[in-house]
């Protein structure tokens, strides 16, 4: 089929680079000049693992190609609206300004019988009113919603492989048309069993962010208990295991730590938050600004734990263990582990990061941090060690020959992802969280 993907951040190039995977010709289009000058070469603009190879494998077939110039989508049938849907800087809604700059260009260059499929997450209504713009302009072309649910760290085969496939498109014979083109695009997944849901607008809108939603309140869930366990002397990590054993409950995104972050849990329960209230529904989803607050008290604890056991903030040696907002990832969007490093040496600590892919866009960021390039740098003469991001790098670091480089063994281990017992044995105060 011929695909043009319109957006080419995270979401969209990801797309754009897997579609070509499965045989299609794409044509991958963004205003930002420097990210398609490295895509068309081939190199991804972040760091994501399979991403390269796929883009290698297919730009050299002519498959796929990447350009500034919007005109190319006229070349292309079903086209793919992939573009941000940040938080606003004033408030907690999502800013939809991209979006319908890229309707308001895609519709100049559309043709009768074209599919426009929305990627980006939205504000429940968004595609009803999109679409009443598409007929306004070009009645012959049909709009069609399908979320994305990939990872980082596994984007690419979440693509190619996804767990559901979610069709949002209207009633009648226009609506049956898009889900089919849908399942020619999607025909390797949907021949492999992948469940199809074909369903309206505002649900397949709703399916996104309630899923987002569902998954932040699991991980602030596991959170509270962990506030609850370090008043208690219970350990969350056991409660978690004893939990989800019952499959009612499950294991998964039960990991209590400093909580979620990145591109999409954040703001998306926050935009949900945000839309509900406009609905006058307010009430219904007012648990996810609780959902938040604990996910935010949770740095906080973090930041007491090191001035705790340092006995203050001013000149102490803090050697930060990760700074992406999980691992295999250099993203540092609403990065808990870079928000307490910045917040520990806004308070005065020497403040020594490393990280195995984020460090060059930390610089950037933090200008108050100092960057090592590896855990055994960032640790050397430390006060207090603060584990955040669960690289497998850190995670697997041995206590006893750190324990030689650092000033004092103090480790926090922000996400409960090392043994106790072992830093202990090795001389450590070791310190979890909600253990
Ligand atoms: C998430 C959703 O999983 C994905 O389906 C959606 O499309 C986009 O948002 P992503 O942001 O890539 O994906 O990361 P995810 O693996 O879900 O982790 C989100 C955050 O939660 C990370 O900061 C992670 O460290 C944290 N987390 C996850 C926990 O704190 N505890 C857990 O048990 C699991």
């Amino acid at each position: 089929m011929r695909i043009s993907v319109i957006g080419c951040g995270y979401l969209g190039a990801v797309h754009a680079a897997s579609m070509a995977h499965l045989g299609h010709d794409v044509v991958g289009i963004d205003v930002d000049e420097a990210k398609i000058a490295l895509l068309s070469a081939g190199r991804p603009p972040f760091f994501e693992p399979g991403l390269p190879e796929v883009l290698e494998s297919a730009t050299p077939s002519g498959r796929l190609r990447f350009t500034t110039d919007f005109s190319a989508v006229s070349e292309s049938d079903v086209h793919f609206v992939a573009v941000g849907t940040p938080q606003v800087a004033d408030g907690d809604a999502a800013d939809m300004r991209f979006v319908d700059a890229a309707f308001a260009s895609l519709l100049e260059h559309v043709k009768p019988g074209d599919l426009i499929v929305g990627k980006s997450t939205v504000p429940v209504g968004t595609a009803a009113r999109l679409a009443d713009l598409v007929a306004s302009v070009q009645p012959e072309v049909t709009l069609a919603w399908n979320p994305e649910f990939l990872r980082e760290g596994f984007a690419v085969s979440d693509t190619v492989n996804p767990d559901r496939l979610v069709y949002g498109v209207p009633e009648g014979e226009s609506g049956e048309r898009a889900a089919r083109l849908l399942n020619e695009v999607y025909e390797s997944a949907v021949a492999a069993g992948t469940p199809v849901i074909v369903t309206d607008y505002a649900t397949s809108e709703l399916v996104k962010v309630s899923a987002n939603a569902f998954l932040a309140t699991k991980i602030s869930f596991i959170n509270a208990m962990a506030e609850i366990a370090e008043v208690t002397g219970a350990d969350v990590t056991k409660l978690a295991d004893a939990i989800g054993h019952d499959a009612r409950i499950g294991r998964r995104f039960l990991n209590a730590g400093v909580g979620f972050g990145g591109g999409c849990l954040p703001k998306d329960i926050r935009a949900f938050s945000a839309r509900a209230r406009e609905l006058g529904k307010g009430e219904a989803v007012r648990f996810l600004d609780e959902v938040d607050k604990i996910n935010l008290r949770r740095r906080t604890r973090v930041v007491e734990l090191v001035r705790e056991e340092a006995g203050g903030l001013a000149g102490v040696r803090v050697g930060v263990l990760g700074l992406a907002f999980k691992p295999h990832s250099d993203d540092l969007r609403d990065s808990p582990a870079l928000d307490i490093a910045m917040r520990l040496a806004d308070a005065g600590a020497i403040v020594t990061a490393s990280d195995p892919q984020a460090i060059e866009n930390a610089r950037h960021r933090a200008p108050q941090l100092l960057f090592a390039e590896t855990a055994e740098d960032a640790v050397r003469g430390a006060d207090v060690v603060v584990l955040i991001t669960e690289w497998p790098e850190f995670t697997g670091l041995d206590p006893v020959a750190v324990g030689d480089l650092v000033a004092h063994r103090t480790i926090i281990d922000g996400r409960n992802a090392l043994d106790p017992a072992a830093w202990r044995a090795a001389g450590w105060t070791y310190r979890g969280l909600g253990r």
